[in-house]
């Protein structure tokens, strides 16, 4: 469950479209969601609605259209496109205002009110690309500040062998904090088992990768941390040797566990980890993320296409459609309450043990032409009830709180 409200996480009007002028794709449109410390966020929706395009926006895998992640309250990604946009449609927007000026001064104000705003915009650019680049090196340095504003007072204080011992902690704790990289610390389980593991390599080279590439050249260490990895997913040291394709489908999601754990992340995005396996190994590997976040209070964002599995394992839930997070709400309220016609019709397609219930179940089909008239009032992700929020338009909203207050 939860452990605090610390926000680890925040993704703030995420865009990230593929393609350009006609053929755009937009994969991920304007998604804002948050991710608290020590939670599980599950992210659903149907094939193709950008829940594995969000994943790898916030792992850096693309550079993002627009929008900004802050991970520990550091901006680790930031779009430029807004700006670029912002700049392109002002200057469009004021070249009319100043050709139907009919003075020379207000032309030369206009004017003067145009640079001052692409200036502004190009400088928030400017910042945008910087942080992105720099997020690891301002992190370092935030961390290095923190060990110097611990030790420092300490060290005045201390005196003969325990300050040597002293000192030596702090530079060691300082080395380190002069090497940790902000942006290992969030590691994403892939959905695809076969393909996320390169067949090439054996299982040891694959999970100790990571380490490696951060700079661990002892093999001793390396084989000790790679063993315990794989017994903590249910694996055995001989496996070490072994390559992928010598792996059932489990077994390949628990290698791209251990590789993602042997990092000691914070954050960890589970893409579909289950989804290609069968009933019983769902179990399995689901128990298995359920016991490492225990164990490691970790933070989860949880992939999935069917609410049904990530039912009992999330706090809360965000569902997305065609790139749009349509409705966000903690587990229980989203079942109790669900909104939004899509949600809806997921809910309607999750079957129960229930001769009964099953008998008289009806699948809603959603057809968003059907169901909403975003013509002229357009819409937006509101808060309809605390914590609760939809995306719908104003007609829509008087509608749903109508619903809740009767
Ligand atoms: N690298 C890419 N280039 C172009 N289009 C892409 C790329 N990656 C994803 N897309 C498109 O973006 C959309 C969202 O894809 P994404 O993989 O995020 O979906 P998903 O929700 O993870 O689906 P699934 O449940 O099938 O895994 C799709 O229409 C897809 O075709
Ligand atoms: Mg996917």
């Amino acid at each position: 469950m939860q452990n605090n409200e610390e926000v680890l996480l925040k993704v703030e009007h995420l865009c990230q479209y593929f393609g350009s002028g006609q053929f755009v794709t937009k994969a991920v449109d304007d998604v804002s969601f948050d991710i608290k410390k020590g939670e599980v966020f599950g992210l659903v929706g149907e094939s193709g609605c950008g829940k594995t395009t969000t994943g790898r926006s916030i792992i850096r895998l693309y550079d993002i259209t627009s929008g900004n992640v802050y991970f520990k309250g550091i901006r680790t990604c930031a779009g430029t496109g807004a700006y670029r946009k912002n700049i392109l449609e002002a200057k469009k927007e004021y070249k009319a205002k100043i050709d139907a000026a009919s003075d020379a001064a207000e032309k030369d104000r206009l004017k003067k009110e145009l640079d001052a705003y692409v200036a502004e915009q190009k400088k928030e650019l400017k910042v945008a690309s910087y942080d992105q680049k720099n997020c690891d090196k301002d992190y370092q340095l935030q961390q290095a500040a923190a060990v110097k504003a611990k030790y420092l007072p300490l060290l005045e204080k201390a005196s003969g062998a325990e300050k040597a011992q002293l000192q030596a902690q702090y530079k060691d704790e300082l080395r380190k904090a002069k090497k940790t990289r902000l942006t290992t610390q969030i590691q994403m389980i892939f959905q695809d088992p076969i393909a996320s593991l390169d067949p090439r390599m054996t299982v040891r080279e694959i999970i100790a990768e990571g380490l490696v590439i951060q700079g661990e050249r002892n093999q001793e260490v390396i084989d000790k941390k790679v063993y315990e990895m794989l017994e903590l997913v249910g694996l055995v040291r001989e496996h070490a040797g072994r390559y992928p394709h010598e792996f059932s489908g489990g077994q390949r999601q628990r290698i791209g566990v251990a590789r993602a754990i042997i990092m000691n992340p914070d954050l960890i995005i589970a893409d579909e980890p289950v989804s290609a396996l069968d009933v019983s190994i769902q179990a399995q590997v689901i128990n298995l993320l359920n016991e490492l976040r225990e164990k490691f209070g970790l933070t989860i964002l949880f992939i999935a296409h069917d609410l049904s599995v990530v039912k009992y394992f999330s706090d809360r839930i965000g569902v997305m459609y065609f790139g749009k997070m349509v409705e966000l709400a903690s587990s229980d309220e989203l079942f109790a309450h669900p909104l939004h016609p899509y949600t809806r019709s997921l809910l309607s397609a999750i079957p129960l043990p229930d001769p009964e219930y099953e008998k008289k179940r009806k699948r809603i089909v959603y057809n968003p032409l059907a169901e909403h008239d975003y013509s002229v009032d357009k819409p937006s992700l509101r808060e309809v009830s605390p914590g609760h929020f939809v995306q719908c338009n104003e007609a829509e909203y008087q509608e749903i709180l109508k619903q809740l207050n009767k």
